[in-house]
């Protein structure tokens, strides 16, 4: 039995998801003609309190389309420093829409009203670029899934709109966070201009991502998709996922993240586990030993046909979703407390 902890992008279609994308109604979706595709992206706006949502193949793409239709070229836009649009989309911030980043620390990776204030440039100042964007992520992937509640969100909301600043969220794993908060998810569209969800992680379905705008950014939304070859014709077999994934799989979150503290209290007692990052949602990371390097522990993991990805110089990541049950979990816990390094 192989438990695959690398990400929650890993699992495979249920038999039911399977079932309704074989059934889904279909049509040409870059004609606005596929049934499936814009029931979902109807679904999706009126559950955030949106008013438009465009189904694209990916979060990255959700996230530079949503960054693009809100700024202009030699603008500057303010994220965390380990934000997944600034590490882990390819540079294409810089060459999709031209901004430069303001990256600030956060509170594991949470922006503050204070911190944001204090690095928005002065806009009458020609050597400063413009500060025309906030990009907040919600969990913090880099953080160990931490979260913002709706609280935090509505102050920086109220201190971007009198800064005249917009505000995306990267909502890849925005359900995790909704999860643990109990917030309503139709407040957040009254606080983002853009956010982008991903369908593909925590949900379950094989691809797919949304992002929620107004009517007045939609057709914008739709020319990027285009433009960066994300529009997809039949794509309705993959919306009719996303919505299987919707309306049966955003209960089950809590589990994942049962799954994850359980596996979080092992790892904290370990020898050769340096360090655990507090376990918020359906996220672990931590450091190894001083004597050791994350390659020698995901190999020695994947002996035992656990696996686990490295996530930096000494750390290591492992990631809770709806294909690791209680059986996966007793197994790796298992594993945990057997391996051991002599030299740590
Ligand atoms: C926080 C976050 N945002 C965006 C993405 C991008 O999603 P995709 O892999 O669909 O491009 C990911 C992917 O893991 C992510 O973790």
């Amino acid at each position: 039995m192989i438990v695959d902890l690398r990400s929650d992008t890993v699992t495979q279609p249920s038999p039911g998801m399977r079932e309704a994308m074989m059934n889904a109604a279909i049509g040409d979706d870059v004609f606005g003609e596929d049934p499936s595709v814009l029931q979902l992206e109807e679904k999706c706006a009126a559950l955030f309190g949106m008013e438009a949502a465009v189904f694209c193949p990916s979060g990255t793409m959700t996230n530079q389309i949503g960054i693009n239709i809100l700024t202009q070229p030699y603008e500057e836009i303010i994220c965390y420093k380990g934000a997944h649009i600034y590490r882990y989309e390819g540079g294409g911030l810089a060459a999709n829409s031209q901004v430069s980043t303001r990256t600030l620390d956060g509170d594991r990776g949470r922006l503050s009203v204070e911190e944001i204030e204090a690095n928005i440039n002065h806009a009458a100042d020609i050597h400063q670029p413009i500060t025309s964007l906030v990009a907040l992520e919600n969990t913090v992937v880099r953080e160990a899934g931490s979260f913002y509640t709706l609280d935090q969100i509505q102050r920086i909301s109220a201190s971007v709109k009198r800064n005249k600043i917009k505000l995306h969220l990267d909502g890849a794993r925005l359900f995790n966070a909704l999860t643990e908060t109990n917030d309503p998810p139709a407040d957040y569209g009254k606080y983002f201009d853009t956010i982008s969800i991903c369908l593909s992680k925590g949900l379950g379905a094989p691809v797919g991502s949304v992002i929620l705008c107004s009517k007045a950014h939609e057709h914008k939304a739709r020319r990027m998709r285009k433009a960066f070859g994300g529009g997809m014709r039949q794509a309705g077999f993959l919306a009719a996922a996303a919505i299987y994934a919707l309306d049966h799989n955003i209960h089950r979150l809590s589990e994942d993240h049962r799954r994850a503290k359980a596996l979080g209290q092992v790892l904290q007692h370990l020898p050769w586990v340096k360090f655990l990052m507090p376990v918020d949602t359906n996220i672990l990371i931590f450091t190894v030993a001083d004597s050791l390097t994350p390659e020698m522990v995901v190999h020695k993991l994947n002996e035992h046909q656990i696996r686990a990805v490295k996530f930096g110089a000494k750390e290591i990541r492992m990631v809770t979703h709806l294909d690791v049950d209680d059986r996966m979990l007793d197994k790796t816990i298992d594993v945990l407390n057997k391996i051991n390094f002599k030299s740590c």
